[in-house]
């Protein structure tokens, strides 16, 4: 292994910086090439490169987003645009690349790995929705950032008494609003894994009115199936309470990553080289507070057990229930 490429790929997370930083210097300080690949596998197969040194990665640590720039692109997804990408790969002599994405970004590495490149995947999504791995890079920041935004959204909710339901990213995770809700102790949630109808949503409501909450907070994941514009106007017709409606949107994808991403984009990036030198294929994640290593397939069919005692810390601290 001499020259090693690196790219960010999907939607960006706060951390991929720091990703990129920590896998640059630990190539260079093993005396490797480091080749940063722009705009992920679009600028792959178009061949947009740029020299990595110790230096070209310095102050990236705290920045949100990715320098490497990111794109989602259809052409990988052909057998040309993979053709063509081994093309460059060959023509700039790349022996191996360590991926920084989602899901979408392992698939694309997968395949990559079927045409006899070396790959590292390395997990950074702010949705957290990789099953092989606790973390990825880029969710504390995300959560981070909506809890601030949730407790802002309380105070005026507080005022005013109103129901305001805040929508929140993670394409079919949950785990963005579960964990938003439980640290703003949100009267409720609403996530993929755990469909509640209209008519519990409403009662929870009245139920809310009757133990004197007059304000309350419902955070919704956008993979909940409920439109969060829709769903304050159906209370409000049936419940007769004023509602409002907030959907928090790119916020949560920027931002300084929090110190836990940048450490995790540390410990991965670093591993990932090493498993590169190795001669291995992987995807790196992070279980019980370990690395953990697997195939990059295998990392992409493992399914993440659902947090149920966090789930039920939503209504298990609420309000309701008092005897
Ligand atoms: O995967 C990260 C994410 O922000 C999801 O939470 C969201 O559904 C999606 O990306 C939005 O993607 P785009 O940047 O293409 O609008």
């Amino acid at each position: 292994m001499k020259t090693i490429g690196v790219l960010t790929s999907g939607g960006d997370a706060p951390g991929m910086n720091a990703a990129v930083r920590a896998v640059t210097r630990t190539a260079k300080h093993a005396g490797l090439e480091v080749i940063g690949i722009e705009r992920g596998y679009e600028g792959l197969i178009n061949g947009q490169f740029i020299r990595l040194g110790v230096h070209s990665v310095s102050d990236m640590m705290q920045r949100g987003g990715t320098f490497l720039k990111t794109a989602r692109s259809e052409r990988f997804r052909t057998e040309e645009g993979l053709e063509e990408a081994m093309v460059s790969i060959e023509r700039a002599g790349i022996d191996g690349i360590v991926a920084i994405g989602g899901d979408g970004t392992f698939r694309g590495a997968a395949e990559l790995a079927d045409r006899g490149l070396k790959v590292a995947g390395i997990p950074a999504t702010i949705d957290n929705d990789m099953g092989y791995t606790d973390r990825t890079i880029g969710f504390d920041t995300a959560v981070h950032t909506a809890v601030e935004a949730v407790g802002k959204l309380r105070d005026t909710s507080a005022s005013h008494e109103r129901v305001t339901v805040v929508e929140v990213m993670g394409r079919k995770s949950g785990d963005i609003a579960l964990y938003t809700a439980v640290s703003c102790g949100a009267e409720m949630v609403l996530i993929p894994e755990r469909p509640v109808t209209l008519e519990s949503l409403c009662r929870q409501i009245q139920a809310d009115r009757e133990v004197g909450r007059t304000h309350s907070i419902i955070v919704n994941a956008e993979g909940s199936g409920y439109d969060s514009a829709k769903l304050a106007s159906d209370l409000r017709e049936l419940t007769g309470s004023d509602h409002r409606s907030v959907i928090l949107g790119y916020i949560q994808r920027g931002g300084s990553p929090v110190p836990s991403d940048r450490i995790l984009a540390g410990v991965l990036g670093s591993r990932a080289v090493k498993g590169l030198m190795e001669g291995k294929t992987g995807a790196y994640g992070i279980r019980d507070g370990k690395v953990r290593e697997c195939g990059i397939r295998e990392a992409l069919e493992e399914t993440k057990p659902f947090e149920e005692e966090l789930y039920g810390l939503i209504s298990g601290l609420s309000l309701r229930g008092e005897k």
